[in-house]
């Protein structure tokens, strides 16, 4: 059992301060690490247009996709979600320098886990042969990413955890509708993975500044994969629907989440700004969630950034969701667009609807 004499002189005072809730706080979280892994097979628009009525121009001109990875040649019983993620989580621990039997919390992001249950965070524990430390699953698709780098944070804030590892993976071509009567979805998404290795920091000047998470379930289906779910079981949906309108491919209202997108992706930025005293000027760095080019652009011209102060990879990867930020936030970091100091702003919107921003001082 831990006792409070049992904890270390620098726990304590993390403990009395977390027991008295004081605004202090000992301690921030930082990434320490980074890694990505997409899968090999590039799938072009040229490609997606010998399978249904689509074609490269519409693609480009609307969302900026140029291609996007497909996972292909499954081995048997492998767990494609679990395991890109974990082959981004080794490149990540190997650059932060920590064990991975050093790692306190796994944190995993997907909206297509391996299993309905359990989810994925499980078996990369097992993968990854890391010891009976918990697994959490978070479910906010888009948003995923920066809410569990929130609950990531605040574990480690309050004393709890040291490192956390957090992962955003995704299988999409697993699950889309490829033929044209899917067109107006499957084109966007693609499979891959993100990781971040987060660990303690005794600099409050930098690290994590802030995480701001929102949700509205009011909109939830107009961005939705409806079954197989409880409420959608396999014979249901096959009894209740004529074949050719299966509610088991996501579904989404395209202009809808576009409009609402562009108007939470621009508060939820203000607030991150706000909440740290910044102001746009000072962003040096800007990820926002790969959903559409056009999004990102909108973004960008708002708040004044220059292209060097954005950065995209939608064009060879398509809408990864959770993993999303974390593979673009990775490329960023190896191409040296993220310095000591720097001010990085991430954020996203997605189903639910969810969106999140997150300040980071690099
Ligand atoms: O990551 C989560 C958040 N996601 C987003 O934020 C995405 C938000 N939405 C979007 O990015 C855009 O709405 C889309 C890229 C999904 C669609 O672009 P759009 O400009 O809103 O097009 P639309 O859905 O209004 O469709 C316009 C036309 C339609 O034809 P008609 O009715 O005008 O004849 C569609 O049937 O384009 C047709 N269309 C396609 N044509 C060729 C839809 N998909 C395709 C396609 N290829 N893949």
């Amino acid at each position: 059992m831990i006792t409070y004499s049992s904890l270390l002189n620098d726990d304590k005072l993390s403990y009395i301060r977390m027991m008295t809730n004081t605004k202090f706080m000992l301690y921030t979280s930082k990434i320490a690490g980074l890694g990505s892994y997409v899968p090999e097979n590039i799938v072009t628009n040229d490609e997606l247009s010998k399978r249904m009525d689509t074609n490269d121009k519409w693609i480009t001109e609307r969302t900026g996709i140029k291609e996007r990875r497909h996972i292909k040649d499954r081995a048997e019983g492998e767990t494609p979600v679990a395991s890109m993620g974990v082959k981004a989580a080794k490149i990540a621990l190997e650059r932060a320098q920590i064990d991975k039997n050093d790692i306190d919390l796994i944190v995993f992001a997907t909206l297509s886990p391996d299993y309905y249950f359990p989810g994925s965070g499980v078996i990369v524990q097992d993968l990854l042969d890391i010891k009976t430390v918990p697994a959490l699953d978070i479910r906010n698709q888009c948003s995923g990413f920066v809410y569990g780098l929130s609950v990531a944070d605040q574990f480690i804030k309050t004393g709890m955890y040291k490192n956390v590892l957090l992962i955003g993976s995704e299988n999409h071509s697993g699950g889309l509708d490829m033929t044209t009567r899917g067109r107006g979805v499957s084109v966007l998404f693609g499979d891959g993975a993100g990781a971040a290795v987060l660990t303690r920091s005794k600099d409050p000047q930098k690290g994590i500044l802030s995480t701001h998470l929102h949700s509205q379930g009011k909109h939830a289906l107009e961005l939705s994969l409806k079954g197989p779910s409880t409420n959608h079981w396999v014979p249901e949906i096959i009894a209740e629907n004529p074949q050719e309108d299966i509610p088991y491919y996501p579904y989404m209202n395209g202009q809808f989440v576009f409009k609402n997108a562009i108007r939470r992706f621009s508060e939820v930025i203000e607030e991150g700004l706000s909440a740290n005293k910044l102001s746009k000027e000072d962003i040096d760095l800007f990820i926002p969630h790969q959903a559409n080019l056009r999004i990102a652009e909108y973004i960008q011209k708002k708040f004044a950034l220059s292209d060097d102060q954005v950065y995209n990879n939608i064009q060879k990867y398509g809408n990864t969701t959770a993993a999303s930020i974390p593979i673009a936030l990775t490329e960023a970091w190896e191409r040296d667009k993220v310095h000591e100091g720097d001010h990085v702003v991430l954020a996203a919107f997605g189903s639910g609807f969810t969106w999140a921003s997150a300040v980071i001082r690099w």
